[in-house]
C-alpha cells in the first residue's frame, strides 16, 4: 500500500480558511479560531478557540473541518476545542463589574413565571459547558436562589466580610438571602433595594466569569430599573408563559428594555405544554406558542420552549436544578439549548460591535 502523501502547513491553512464559523459567518482563519495547527504527514492536530465554550455549533464546525481537511488528502484530524470568551463593553456612564466579562439579566413583568427556575437552569447549563458563571439574585424582597440551590439562608449572617459567593453546581451564587434566616420579610424601601442590589454586583469578589447572570424580580421594579440604567447588562433573556395576560406582560418587559437601550436577547416559553408521563398525551395547559408569536410580532428571537414537568418544580424546591439532577429530561435539554442560543448571542453581537 502506498504510503499516505504528507500535506503542507500552507495547504492545510487554506483549507481550513475555507470554513466559516455558521454563527459569526466568517472564516474560522480570519476570526483567529485556528490555533497551534500542527501537520505530520497526512495527520492534522489543531485547536479551535471558540468564542463561548457554551458554543451550540461544534458539530457544525468539526464536520466542516474534517471535509475540507480531508478534500486535501488529510487522513487523521486531531481537533481540541479551547474557548476565549471576550467582554461586552459597557456604555456610557455604566461602571463594569470588576472581574465579569458577560451580564446576562432574566426579567418578565409578571411574577411567578419561572424567571429563577429558568436563571438557575441556565446559569448550571452554561457552568456545565465549562463557562465561569455566577448568577445574583436581585429579588431583594423575596429572594428563591438560597432554596432553588440546596444553600442555607443565612449562613453569612455572622460574616464580617459581608455578602460573599457561595458555589454550587460549578456556579457562585450571591444572594441577599444569605443574610437572613429562612422567610424573614425584607422590608426595604425603592432606593435602598437598588443600592442592595449594586452592592451585590460590584462589592463581591467574582473573580474571573465569563457570564453573570441576574435574576430579576417581577415587574418594573425599582431594582430592575436601577439595574437596567446603570449595570454594563449585555442582554436580557424574557420569560413567558403561554398565556395571554403573560404574554402582554413580557411584550411590556421587551418595550421598557428597549426604552432603557437594553439589548434584549430573546423570549422564552415556559410551562409551554405537558406531557402526561402514563399516557405520551400532551397538553397545552397554558395554550401554546403565545410567546413565540409575540417574538416574532416584536421581531426578537424565540430562544426555547421548556415544558411543565414535575423534575423542574422537584429540582427547585430540593436545591438540585434539574439540568444538573435530570439531565436527561425534555425540561433540561430545552435549558442547555437556550443557554447555548444565548451564548452564541453574545457572541454574534460583540462581533457586530467589532469586538
Ligand atoms: N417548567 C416548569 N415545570 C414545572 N414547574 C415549574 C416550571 N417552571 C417553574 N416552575 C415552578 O413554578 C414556580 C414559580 O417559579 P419561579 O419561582 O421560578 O418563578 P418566578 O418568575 O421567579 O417567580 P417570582 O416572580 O416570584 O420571582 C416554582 O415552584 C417552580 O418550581
Ligand atoms: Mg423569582
Amino acid at each position: 500500500m502506498a504510503a499516505p502523501q504528507a500535506v503542507s502547513h500552507d495547504a492545510v491553512m487554506a483549507a481550513l480558511a475555507t470554513v466559516n464559523d455558521p454563527e459569526l459567518h466568517a472564516s474560522i482563519v480570519r476570526l483567529g479560531m485556528v490555533k497551534d495547527v500542527a501537520t505530520e504527514g497526512s495527520t492534522v492536530r489543531l485547536t479551535i478557540e471558540l468564542t463561548t465554550p457554551a458554543c451550540p455549533l461544534k458539530e457544525t464546525i468539526q464536520t466542516d473541518i474534517e471535509s475540507a481537511l480531508q478534500a486535501i488528502g488529510v487522513e487523521d484530524v486531531q481537533l481540541s476545542w479551547g474557548a476565549n470568551v471576550r467582554a461586552s463593553n459597557p456604555k456610557e456612564g455604566q461602571k463594569p463589574v470588576e472581574g465579569v466579562r458577560n451580564i446576562i439579566a432574566i426579567a418578565s413583568n409578571k411574577g411567578g413565571v419561572g424567571k429563577s427556575t429558568v436563571s438557575s437552569n441556565l446559569a448550571v447549563a452554561l457552568a456545565k459547558t465549562g463557562a465561569r458563571v455566577g448568577i445574583v439574585d436581585a429579588d431583594i424582597t423575596g429572594p428563591n436562589l438560597p432554596t432553588m440551590f440546596g444553600l442555607q439562608a443565612g449562613v453569612q449572617r455572622d460574616s464580617a466580610d459581608g455578602l460573599r459567593p457561595v458555589e454550587r453546581f460549578g456556579v457562585k451564587v450571591v444572594s441577599i438571602g444569605f443574610l437572613l434566616p429562612r422567610g424573614t420579610p425584607v422590608v426595604w424601601r425603592g432606593p435602598m433595594i437598588g443600592s442592595a442590589v449594586r452592592q451585590m454586583l460590584h462589592d463581591v469578589p467574582w473573580e474571573d466569569l465569563d457570564y453573570l447572570l441576574i435574576d430579576l424580580p417581577p415587574g418594573t421594579s425599582d431594582a430592575a430599573m436601577s439595574m437596567a440604567q446603570d449595570a454594563p447588562i449585555a442582554g436580557v433573556v424574557i420569560v413567558s408563559t403561554p398565556q395571554a395576560v403573560s404574554v402582554e406582560d413580557a411584550m411590556k418587559a421587551v418595550a421598557m428594555f428597549e426604552k432603557l437601550d437594553v439589548p434584549v436577547f430573546g423570549m422564552v416559553e415556559n410551562m409551554s405544554y405537558f406531557i402526561a408521563p402514563d399516557t405520551g398525551t400532551r397538553y397545552d395547559i397554558f395554550g401554546h406558542g403565545g410567546a413565540e408569536a409575540a417574538a416574532d410580532e416584536l421581531g426578537i428571537d424565540f430562544l426555547g420552549a421548556i415544558p411543565i414537568e414535575p423534575a423542574v418544580r422537584e429540582g427547585a424546591d430540593s436545591g438540585v436544578p434539574v439540568v444538573f439532577a435530570h439531565p436527561e429530561t425534555e425540561s433540561a435539554k430545552a435549558f442547555n439549548r437556550i443557554a447555548g442560543a444565548v451564548a452564541a448571542r453574545i457572541s454574534v453581537l460583540q462581533r457586530m460591535s467589532g469586538i
